[in-house]
């Protein structure tokens, strides 16, 4: 192992930077989350309107069965990028990029991976198990979610604005 490598760090096989198919389901699996927010709405007016007695409207209860597949399919893609980062590896970090931040780099992706596992198969217990218990579990997943993608698009908006080198390149294809 070099010595600006962490463990799990390692030259990538097509070069320092990501792989193609790496790159595509990152940016699919972004669009995908974006996704889930959006199809969340359809559950709590579904849900409202259940409670109030009332047939919830059938765009909502479509949202919500979107909801589910979407949640299915990024747990597939994450597990699919797990593969792959096990066959492609990562590119090592910047030579003079500090080993704490570098530390803190592969903590955020590794709770981004770990939550993006746990939140579907909470919201599978959520709506066939246990509403109540679950429920509130997923709906606190997604609240470390957002603090996750916050931390994380704040680290590649450093690195594009501020260190001005190619990390953020390195995850867009050309
Ligand atoms: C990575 C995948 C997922 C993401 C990012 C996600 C995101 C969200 C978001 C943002 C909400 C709204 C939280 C709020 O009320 O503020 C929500 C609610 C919910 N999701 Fe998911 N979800 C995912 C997967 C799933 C799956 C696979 C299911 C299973 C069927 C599911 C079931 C639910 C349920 C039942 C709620 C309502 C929870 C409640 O109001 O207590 N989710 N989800
Ligand atoms: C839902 C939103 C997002 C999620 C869940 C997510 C997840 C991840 C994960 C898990 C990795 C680690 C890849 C690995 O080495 O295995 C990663 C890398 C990366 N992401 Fe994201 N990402 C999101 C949004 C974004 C956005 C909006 C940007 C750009 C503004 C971005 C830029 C990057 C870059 C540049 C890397 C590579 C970092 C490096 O090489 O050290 N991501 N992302």
């Amino acid at each position: 192992m070099k010595d600006d490598q962490l463990p799990g760090q390692r030259r990538c096989a097509t070069g320092n930077r990501y792989a193609l198919p790496q790159i595509l389901v990152h940016w699919l699996v972004v669009l995908l989350v974006l996704a889930q927010v959006w199809t969340s709405g359809g559950i709590g007016r579904s849900h409202a309107d259940h409670i109030a007695g009332i047939e919830p409207a059938s765009y909502d209860l479509l949202l919500h069965e979107l909801h589910t597949f979407g949640g299915l399919a990024i747990f597939g893609l994450v597990v699919l990028r797990i593969l792959m980062r096990l066959v492609f590896g990562a590119p090592s970090a910047p030579r003079n990029v500090h080993r704490f931040i570098q530390m803190l780099a592969v903590a955020n992706h590794l709770a981004l991976y770990a939550v993006l596992l746990a939140l579907p198969a909470i919201g599978l217990l959520a709506r066939y198990i246990d509403f109540d218990i679950f429920g509130p579990v997923h709906v606190a997943l997604t609240r470390l979610l957002l603090v996750l993608v916050a931390a994380h698009i704040a680290a590649a908006l450093w690195h594009m604005l501020i260190r001005r080198d190619a990390v953020v390149s390195r995850m867009l294809p050309g």
